[in-house]
C-alpha cells in the first residue's frame, strides 16, 4: 500500500474518534487555568491536540509512542549505515506504522522526483545582499515556492472539505524534498564561493545532504540522526505551534512552514544551538589557550548571568530533566569523538551549569536541552558557520511540523482563536479592587 493509501486508511479510523470527543463529550472539561498561565505565554494551557508526538516533561519526547532509542531501533536502516532513512522516518510519524523497507524506499524514490529547485529560487536567493542571515534565505525560499501549491488550486476549485488533507499532502510531498537542496544551496552560495554539488540520484534524504554539502561519510548519518531528533517536539513550541496556527486559516504548507521557520529562528528557541557554539568560542577566546577547568567553566557560566543572559542550550519551557536528544546526541560524540577538545568543555559545562543554574534560582529546568550539544558535532565534521545551524534544525523540524498540519486538514481542525482579556479583567478575577 503506498504511503497515501496507508494514510487514508489511518485517516478514516481516526475521524471517529475526534467527532466522537466533540460530539459526545464536548464540554467535559480539561483543566483549569490560573492568572500565571494567562500571563505567562500559555505554559501549560492544554489547547492543541497532536497524536505524532508526545513530550512528558520527565522521560522527553515519544514519537507515535517511541522513545528515540526505540524509534531509531525500529526504523529501517541505509545500507553501511548506523542511523535509518529520513524517508521511513517521515511514513513513520505520518502514518504510525514502521514502515517495511520497500515502502520506505518508495518514500526515498518519491523525494527523489520532487527534490530540485526551481530556477527562480535561485534566483530570489542570489539577489538577497550577502549578509543576509541563513534563516531569512531559507524561509524566504520557502515562502517563494507558495505559487506551487496544489491546495490552493484545489481550494480555488472548491473541493470538499473532506478532500483537504490529499492536496496537503501533496504539497507536503513536493516541499519537504527540497528542504535539503534549498538548505545545501544557501550554505554553498554563502559560505563554499557559490560553488555547487549536483544532486546524486543514488542517495537518499540525508545521504543527499551531505553530498550536496560537502561533507563527507560519516556526515550523511549525523545529518539523518539530526533530522531525526529536532523533527518534531509535540505542538506548542514555536515553530510547531506556528505553523499550525497559519495552516488554520486554510493557507498553505508553503505560508506555514515559512511563518514556522520565522520562530525557530529566534535566540530562545532555534536559535539556541548557533549561540551555544558562539558563548563556547568566546570562553575558549577567554581562555587564551589556557587548558579549560570546572572552575573557569563555573566563572564564565557566573559571568553570563551576572550580565544578564540566558546559558543557552539549557533550560526548557516543559522538560523537568536532561533532553533525551541532547543524550542522544552526546551517545554519537562518545562513539564518534570522544577526545575532541570543544566535546571535552561541553560536557564540562554539562557537569557545572546545572549546579549554577540550581544556584542561581531561576530556571525550572537547569538541565541541557537539544542544543546545548548539537554545534559540536557539527563544528567537528567542518560544519563551523554556526549561524548555518537553525537551517539544519529547521529542515528536520518541517519533517514533524508538516505531517502534523496533513493530520489537522484530516480531522478538519477550525481555525484557532484563544481569547484574550484585558488587565482589568484578570485584576477582577483576581479579586483586586481598584
Ligand atoms: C527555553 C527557555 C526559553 C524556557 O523558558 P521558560 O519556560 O520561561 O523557562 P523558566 O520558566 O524556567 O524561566 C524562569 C526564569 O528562569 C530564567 N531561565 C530559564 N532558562 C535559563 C537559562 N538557560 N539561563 C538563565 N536563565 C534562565 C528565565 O529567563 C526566567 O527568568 P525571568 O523570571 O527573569 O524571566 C529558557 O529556559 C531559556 O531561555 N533557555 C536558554 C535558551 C535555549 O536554550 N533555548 C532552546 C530551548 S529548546
Amino acid at each position: 500500500m503506498s504511503l497515501k493509501e496507508t494514510l487514508l486508511r489511518k485517516i478514516e479510523e481516526h475521524r471517529p474518534r475526534t467527532t466522537r470527543l466533540l460530539k459526545e463529550y464536548g464540554s467535559t472539561k480539561v483543566q483549569e487555568t490560573t492568572i500565571e498561565q494567562v500571563i505567562g505565554g500559555a505554559r501549560g494551557i492544554r489547547s492543541l491536540v497532536t497524536d505524532i508526538s508526545y513530550l512528558d516533561p520527565f522521560e522527553g519526547i515519544r514519537f507515535r509512542g517511541k522513545t528515540i532509542p526505540e524509534t531509531f531501533e525500529c526504523l529501517p536502516k541505509v545500507p553501511g549505515c548506523d542511523y535509518p532513512y529520513v524517508e521511513g522516518f517521515f511514513w513513520f510519524l505520518m502514518t504510525g506504522d514502521v514502515p517495511t523497507l520497500e515502502e520506505t524506499l518508495e518514500v526515498v524514490e518519491e523525494f527523489k522526483k520532487r527534490r530540485a529547485l526551481p530556477q527562480y529560487v535561485v534566483d530570489i536567493l542570489r539577489a538577497m545582499p550577502t549578509d543576509t542571515h541563513p534563516m531569512t534565505m531559507f524561509s524566504a525560499g520557502i515562502l517563494a515556492m507558495q505559487r506551487e501549491s496544489l491546495f490552493v488550486k484545489r481550494y480555488n476549485e472548491g473541493m470538499k472539505k473532506t478532500e483537504y488533507w490529499e492536496p496537503m499532502l501533496e504539497d507536503v510531498l513536493n516541499l519537504l524534498p527540497k528542504l535539503p537542496t534549498l538548505a545545501a544551496y544557501i550554505y554553498r552560495m554563502k559560505y563554499k564561493a557559490d560553488i555547487h554539488i549536483p544532486a546524486d540520484p543514488n542517495l537518499d534524504f540525508g545521504g543527499n545532504f551531505a553530498h550536496q554539502m560537502g561533507f563527507a561519510k560519516p556526515y550523511d548519518d549525523v545529518a539523518r540522526m539530526y533530522f531525526i531528533l529536532h523533527s518534531d517536539h509535540e505542538s506548542g513550541n514555536v515553530s510547531a505551534h506556528t505553523t499550525h496556527l497559519v495552516a488554520s486559516a486554510l493557507s498553505d504548507a508553503y505560508y506555514s512552514l515559512s511563518a514556522g521557520m520565522n520562530g525557530l529562528a529566534g535566540p530562545l528557541h532555534g536559535l539556541a544551538n548557533q549561540e551555544v557554539l558562539s558563548w563556547m568560542m568566546k570562553f575558549q577566546e577567554k581562555l587564551g589557550g589556557q587548558e579549560p577547568t570546572q572552575e573557569l567553566v563555573k566563572q564564565a557560566l557566573w559571568d553570563t548571568l551576572n550580565a544578564g543572559q540566558v546559558i543557552p542550550g539549557y533550560g526548557h519551557a516543559v522538560l523537568r530533566k536532561t533532553d533525551p536528544r541532547y543524550m542522544a546526541q552526546r551517545e554519537f560524540c562518545l562513539n564518534n569523538l570522544p577526545d575532541y577538545p570543544l566535546f571535552k568543555v561541553i560536557n564540562m559545562v554539562f557537569e557545572v551549569a546545572p549546579g549554577v543554574l540550581t544556584e542561581h534560582g531561576k530556571t525550572k529546568n537547569p538541565w541541557p536541552n537539544v542544543d546545548a550539544q548539537s554545534g559540536v558535532i557539527q563544528w567537528y565534521y567542518g560544519l563551523t558557520e554556526w549561524d548555518f545551524y537553525t537551517v539544519l534544525f529547521g529542515i528536520g523540524r518541517a519533517i514533524g511540523v508538516l505531517s502534523n498540519i496533513t493530520w489537522d486538514r484530516a480531522l478538519a481542525y477550525p481555525i484557532e482563536r484563544p481569547k484574550s482579556l484585558t488587565t482589568a479583567m484578570l485584576e477582577e478575577v483576581a479579586g483586586i479592587k481598584s
